[in-house]
């Protein structure tokens, strides 16, 4: 099926450099490149949004991960939505509203394989899918239930609890009958998580009396803690873990300016898992892939009912992908953080 008009070049967000410490937007240039017709078995994406993630981070590193990293003069990766505008395959027509790895561009050339999914529109605006109905829901939902195995009446201690994920898992953590506990970078953030995102005390990780507020805000001690940022709060979270409690290793934001993430080390934590008998399980959310469509729908059905929000944190243009990413890394972002390219809501 041909589209009526088709673009010859289009803007993409190279690797220019690999980052010493945190990146930098001058890490990476802005350039534009041809856009081929597609093949058979493959369609040509108008990209409208970019999901900016923490994952982001660990793309940008040598050291070995469970996904191939970004080289010198590549892509940038990241995952959004657009509009099918060529289709060589009957999978698709043109029109389509398509999540997939689109990476940092305008246009992208993508082979019609399970990683680019078919949006259903009557679930919410497109952009939904790349927050709430989205990795960060898809995430929230299965760190909570699949891995951390809450139970009502637990205690759940988030960190980077402003953030998509974890503004997703406050909100979730609260509907499933559990108390949820906050760690954030600012007091506005914890402003933000207990009057919007579920949870029922927050604390911010550079207030100077951060242990003993961690105690005040968790007087039953923590049953799971659903970590996103590894760093040296996690020592103290460790010494309040109650028996049989769950650590959900989710995220490592706190190693995002380490070189090697195997650097972060802390006081060992063998005594209190034994003690404790604490169960310690990371996990990659796309391992549950297959429940995503039920998760979805569950998001979704909150959504209408009002009892799930995630504000969106939004950077114009694709030349601003790197600076957003920035951002994120930084802490500065409030809620999800979208890239908008098009023109589409
Ligand atoms: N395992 C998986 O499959 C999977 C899938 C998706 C995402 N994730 C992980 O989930 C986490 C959240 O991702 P997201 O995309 O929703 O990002 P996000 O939470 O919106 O943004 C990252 C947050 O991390 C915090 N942070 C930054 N630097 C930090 C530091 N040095 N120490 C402690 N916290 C720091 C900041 O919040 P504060 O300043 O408020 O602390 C920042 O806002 C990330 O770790 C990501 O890698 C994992």
């Amino acid at each position: 099926v041909k589209a009526e008009r088709f673009p010859v070049s289009g803007r993409r967000i190279i690797l220019r450099a690999k980052p010493n410490g945190l990146p930098k937007a001058e890490d990476f240039a802005c350039e534009t490149a041809a856009v081929s017709e597609p093949g058979t078995g493959q369609i040509l994406v108008r990209v409208d949004w970019l999901s900016i993630d923490g994952f982001m981070a660990g793309r940008l590193k040598d050291q070995a991960n469970y996904a191939p990293g970004v080289g010198i003069g590549q892509t940038m990766q990241a995952f959004g939505v657009g509009r099918v505008v060529l289709s060589g395959t009957e999978h698709f027509t043109v029109g389509d509203y398509v999540y997939g790895p689109f990476g940092m561009c305008e246009w992208a050339l993508m082979e019609a394989s399970p990683e680019v999914k078919k949006l259903d529109p009557s679930l919410g605006p497109p952009r939904l899918h790349l927050g709430m109905l989205g990795i960060s829901g898809w995430t929230a939902y299965v760190g909570l239930f699949n891995v951390g195995v809450v139970r009502p009446g637990e205690t759940v201690l988030v960190s980077a609890a402003a953030g998509g994920v974890g503004a997703v898992a406050g909100q979730l953590a609260q509907i499933g009958g559990a108390r949820a506990v906050g760690i954030v970078g600012s007091e506005e953030k914890v402003a933000l998580a207990t009057s919007k995102f579920g949870y029922a005390a927050a604390i911010s990780r550079h207030d100077s009396d951060f242990s003993n507020r961690l105690s005040a805000a968790c007087p039953n001690g923590i049953d799971v803690y659903f970590d996103n940022t590894g760093g040296a709060i996690y020592d103290n979270i460790l010494d309040r873990m109650n028996i049989h409690g769950r650590i959900v290793v989710c995220g490592r934001m706190a190693n995002a300016a380490l070189a090697d993430s195997r650097q972060d080390i802390g006081p060992r934590d063998h005594n209190d898992i034994l003690v404790k008998r604490l169960r310690k399980q990371g996990f990659i959310v796309t391992d549950y892939s297959s429940d995503f469509d039920r998760i979805t729908r569950t998001l979704a059905a909150l959504r209408a009912e009002g009892r799930l929000v995630l504000p969106e944190d939004i950077a114009e243009g694709l030349p601003n992908a790197p600076g957003a990413l920035v951002r994120l890394l930084r802490g500065e972002n409030l809620g999800k953080q979208l890239v908008r390219i098009g023109t589409e809501t």
